[in-house]
């Protein structure tokens, strides 16, 4: 993982462009989606195509170059001094909140970790697949958060769980759950899915690994109802087995793997050791919770 460098292209001398800021050029009108060639390519510039909402059409901006140049400085870059009203969401800037999620030439990438390629001109940038768009690059994650929520994504614990509890580093349970655990919601995963990404109904790459996870946890007292869930018509039986859910995941994520071992543990009931999920003659400490996923 590596994040923007954090050069301001805007205030650094080096950086500093005929004209104002970083943007030599902004083309009034708005190009079509033809990615055509222009005097605008020269080595040290980029030709930027950003996706306009109001319109449907890409605006073509020319942004002068800087060494180890994110995808997002170019988007500040345009927003400083070209055109205030572009609309992108992000945070952290080190690849770490998930919310700079977008389409770079057609893939799914966080913009402050993905570098400005060099060589490639025009650089596309889209809305991510499979959410409805707000406003240019910005998407209403409702879509994405609801199957999330719908898996249950934290652990219920047992209402005799002693604390704390003893998880070994080196148990086959650790060894399930912890590559799996730095998931940060970015909807990547979801947007590069043949499936999820084109707005069909599936519980999508990032909820299942969740499941995945909680379902090995031996603290979690929900695991069978969980199953349950991710045994519907929606859930993993409806993956296609691309695997690019796992192809561009920004945090070296394995949502393909989780998916089918929550397959096989549907299918052949077994579980990491220690970690089968709950039965009913386990009681959980939250019967509000319990209640609530008898009423979906
Ligand atoms: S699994 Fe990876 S790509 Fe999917 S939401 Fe989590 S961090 Fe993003
Ligand atoms: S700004 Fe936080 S992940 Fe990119």
């Amino acid at each position: 993982m590596s994040g923007s460098p954090l050069p301001d292209p805007l205030e650094s001398g080096d950086h500093e462009a005929k004209g104002t800021g970083n943007v030599l050029r902004s083309e009034g009108t708005l190009q079509s989606d033809t990615l055509e060639q222009t005097s605008a390519d020269a080595s040290d510039t980029v030709t930027v195509l950003v996706r306009r909402s109001a319109s449907g059409l890409d605006q073509r901006f020319t942004v002068k170059r800087f060494e180890q140049m994110k995808v997002l400085d170019l988007l500040v870059a345009i927003q400083r001094t070209a055109d205030s009203s572009i609309a992108f969401r992000y945070s952290c800037r080190v690849a770490m909140c998930g919310t700079c999620a977008l389409r770079v030439d057609g893939h799914a990438v966080l913009a402050c970790q993905t570098s400005v390629p060099a060589g490639t001109d025009p650089v596309h940038l889209a809305p991510l697949a499979g959410f409805p768009v707000l406003r240019d690059l910005v998407v209403d994650m409702r879509p994405f958060f609801e199957r999330w929520a719908h898996i249950v994504p934290y652990v219920v614990p047992f209402a005799n769980a002693t604390e704390p509890a003893r998880i070994l580093p080196n148990s086959p349970e650790r060894e399930v759950i912890d590559p799996a655990l730095d998931c940060i919601t970015c909807g990547v995963c979801y947007s590069s899915c043949s499936v999820s990404g084109n707005q069909w109904d599936f519980l999508g790459p990032a909820a299942l690994n969740r499941a995945m996870v909680l379902t090995a946890d031996s603290r979690d007292s929900i695991g069978a109802d969980r199953l349950r869930r991710i045994g519907s018509a929606d859930g993993v039986d409806r993956c296609h087995y691309i695997s690019a859910c796992t192809s561009y995941c920004p945090k070296g994520l394995d949502p393909f793997s989780a998916i089918l071992r929550l397959r096989k543990w549907r299918i052949t009931g077994e579980y990491p050791a220690g970690a089968a999920p709950s039965t009913d003659s386990r009681t959980d400490s939250n019967a509000e919770t319990k209640s609530q996923l008898g009423q979906v």
